[in-house]
């Protein structure tokens, strides 16, 4: 059996990501109707977290519950890894201990070099670089509200970072086009850019950059590591700001979404998740829902 990760969205083909949106919303259906399913019972899930969580950290945890297995925390707080044993070292052992890994740290070569060190699938929960979770979550909420994203237009507002580069993946793997709106200097992955460039433009003037989109996305001025830099880039990200007046020169069906945590009167104004444009708690929500998709899919066929 091949032993499958899930690093980046560029893992999964595009049909493996549409069935995964898919069963995402089964799942979700079979959830809501109170029916036990747990196909994943005894299995357990390594959770490491080197930053910060709520929504990565409870999803992750409520999902392997749900489908009758358990999960882990470990913080470098209170485990070797934070007295400098080797990522290979520490993926080598927990994973001849746990069925499945997901891990959210800051270099996406720790990732790398753990998945490349693990005998069990690795998720990454969050790099300095992606965010493929969420963007399993998004394609969820997106279908679910309207229907297929593929040939629509989904703009990105803020910082070119860990998410903006997951949705560029996304661009690429469920078929649409990206505006990405940011500050000059700004930019996502200079290599992602020239790989996609088909499909996903800059656009620094941000009214021209929302019209007509499908989807507006923004997310945190500053990213978990990047505190020192908040009042610097508060100044240059002033201009680009969500705000329900933005969301009019949108498509009417326009959605808004945000990863959360967000920052009101920040990257989006402090009236805008009142908008019944945002769909951010049902975005928030689907992390459960597709995380648990794909923790089954990851644990369940030899095929894979
Ligand atoms: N959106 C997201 O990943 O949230 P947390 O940082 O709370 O996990
Ligand atoms: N870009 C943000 C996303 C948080 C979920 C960060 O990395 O902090």
């Amino acid at each position: 059996m091949v032993n499958r990760h899930f690093l980046t969205l560029m893992d999964f083909t595009p049909s493996e990501l549409a069935m995964l949106v898919n069963r995402a919303t089964e799942l979700k259906n079979i959830h809501h109707q109170g029916q036990v399913y747990e196909p994943l019972k005894n299995k357990v899930l390594g959770m490491i977290f080197e930053k910060s969580s709520t929504r990565t950290r409870v999803s992750f945890e409520a999902g392997i519950a749900q489908l009758g297995g358990s999960a882990i925390f470990l913080s470098p707080r209170d485990t070797q890894l934070g007295r400098g044993e080797p990522i290979e070292d520490s993926a080598r052992v927990l994973s001849r201990m746990c069925d499945i890994i997901m891990i959210r740290t800051f270099a996406h070569e720790t990732v790398k070099n753990f998945s490349d060190n693990s005998r069990v699938p690795i998720i990454n929960a969050l790099t300095d670089d992606y965010h493929p979770c969420q963007l399993l979550a998004d394609m969820q909420t997106y279908q679910e509200h309207r229907g297929s994203i593929q040939g629509k237009t989904v703009t990105w507002v803020g910082d070119g970072n860990n998410m903006c580069n997951s949705y560029i993946n996304a661009a690429r793997q469920f078929d649409f086009n990206l505006v990405v709106s940011c500050p000059a200097g700004f930019e996502p992955m200079a290599e992602l850019l020239e790989a996609n460039k088909d499909r996903v433009t800059i656009e620094h003037d941000l009214s021209k950059a929302v019209a007509g989109s499908h989807l507006v996305v923004t997310d945190v001025w500053a990213s978990m590591g990047q505190e020192e830099e908040q009042k610097e880039r508060e100044k240059v990200f002033q201009p680009y700001q969500v705000s329900p007046e933005l969301m009019d020169l949108a498509d009417a069906e326009a959605l808004f979404m945000h990863c959360l945590p967000a920052h009101r009167g920040e990257e989006i104004s402090h009236d805008m998740l009142d908008d019944p444009r945002a769909v951010v708690w049902d975005e928030a929500e689907n992390r459960l829902h597709a995380q648990k998709a794909l923790m089954e899919y990851l644990l369940s066929n030899e095929e894979n």
